[in-house]
């Protein structure tokens, strides 16, 4: 039984020395040290030793088993070690490797077209307002002289919430809305975003952006707005540029007209931009209508005023020759980079 014992021993010393890789170790325990354990089955056999021979065996048994107790003890306490220096030397940081810098983030071409827009009218002595995206339809129709069933508002259809509260078709409402609380002298710009339940192609979104502008006072005449829209046009593209008012209908302004600016691509001889015409449509315009300012209390026969609104985006488009207006709303960071 001695011999046997021995030869557990050196097996085992023999098998523990091999062994590199943690998860080995208990399955080692199991199988020398464990219950049914290659020792514990050499005890079980005493019962049939003499009984003088008996305490010798259990000495030498014990020491065995001490020695591989403390052999596992201290090859477990190694391969941790070694493991923890692998992992430490693996997730070294190098603090001299040069950091990756964040990427810069820029305006949206339309906040950067907007900013430059505001910066005309806050020029030429505007103010700027707002209002909300959520409206009444007596706001966003009603008072400015398009009443329920009036044609025109096919022109503008949008999303409705209820039978009184829409999404705004155009900034208009916000001259209500500030003729409502302020008395003439009024010189004011309205941007934001507007929407209409339109299919969405390169020309067309539900949701967009315009600016509005108001100005009321006394002895404001179709001069004043052809001389603002004269300087907004040069100072945005270029200063050569023209301007031409073509009769037209809106039914919150009269006389109404469209504004078209001459080609800044082409200069006006022609191009797929301007679709060979020379001209870009880029707003519509007129003196407010009298029913507009009696709905707000401002006697007509004493102020008058002249309104336009344009599309944002439009102008956007145009100025950085971008043909589709979905990309603006996309938010693809490959577009967003180019600006
Ligand atoms: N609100 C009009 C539209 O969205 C534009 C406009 C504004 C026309 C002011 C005249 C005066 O089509």
């Amino acid at each position: 039984m001695k011999a046997k014992l021995e030869e557990i021993r050196l097996e085992a010393l023999h098998a523990l020395e091999g062994l590199d890789e943690l998860d080995k170790l208990e399955e080692f325990r199991l199988k020398y040290l464990g219950k049914k354990g290659a020792l514990t089955q050499v005890l079980r056999g005493m019962g049939g030793l003499p009984a003088e021979e008996r305490p010798i065996v259990g000495q030498i048994a014990n020491e065995v088993r001490n020695q591989l107790e403390s052999e596992l003890e201290q090859k477990t306490k190694d391969l941790k070690e070694a493991a923890l220096t692998r992992r430490l030397e693996a997730e070294k940081i190098d603090v001299t490797v040069p950091g990756e810098r964040p990427g810069l983030g820029r305006l949206h071409p339309v906040t950067t077209v907007l900013n430059e827009l505001k910066d005309i009218f806050l020029g030429m002595g505007f103010d700027v307002a707002e209002g909300p995206e959520i409206e009444y339809d007596y706001y966003n129709f009603e008072a400015l002289n398009l009443p329920k069933n009036h044609p025109a508002r096919d022109t503008q259809d949008t999303f409705y919430i209820d039978n009184t509260i829409l999404l705004r078709t155009h900034t208009s409402p916000v001259q209500i809305r500030t003729m409502e609380k302020q008395k003439p002298p009024i010189k004011i710009i309205c941007p934001g975003r507007v929407y209409r339940s339109d299919e969405v192609d390169a020309t067309h979104s539900p949701i967009f952006h315009q600016i509005e502008g108001l100005v009321v006072d006394k002895g404001i005449t179709m001069g004043d707005l052809k001389g603002v829209l004269d300087v907004f046009a040069k100072a945005v593209f270029g200063p050569e540029t023209k301007t031409k008012l073509r009769p037209h209908h809106f039914p919150f302004t009269e006389p109404s007209a469209e504004v078209d600016v001459s080609c800044a691509i082409c200069k006006g001889a022609g191009c797929r931009v301007c679709s060979y015409t020379g001209w870009i449509e880029i707003l519509g315009a007129g003196m407010v209508h009298p029913r507009v300012l009696e709905y707000v209390n401002i006697d007509p026969n004493e102020y008058s005023g002249f309104a336009f609104g344009m599309g944002l985006d439009r102008i956007v488009n145009i100025k950085y020759g971008i043909d589709d207006i979905r990309l603006l709303f996309e938010n693809d960071i490959r577009f967003l980079k180019q600006f």
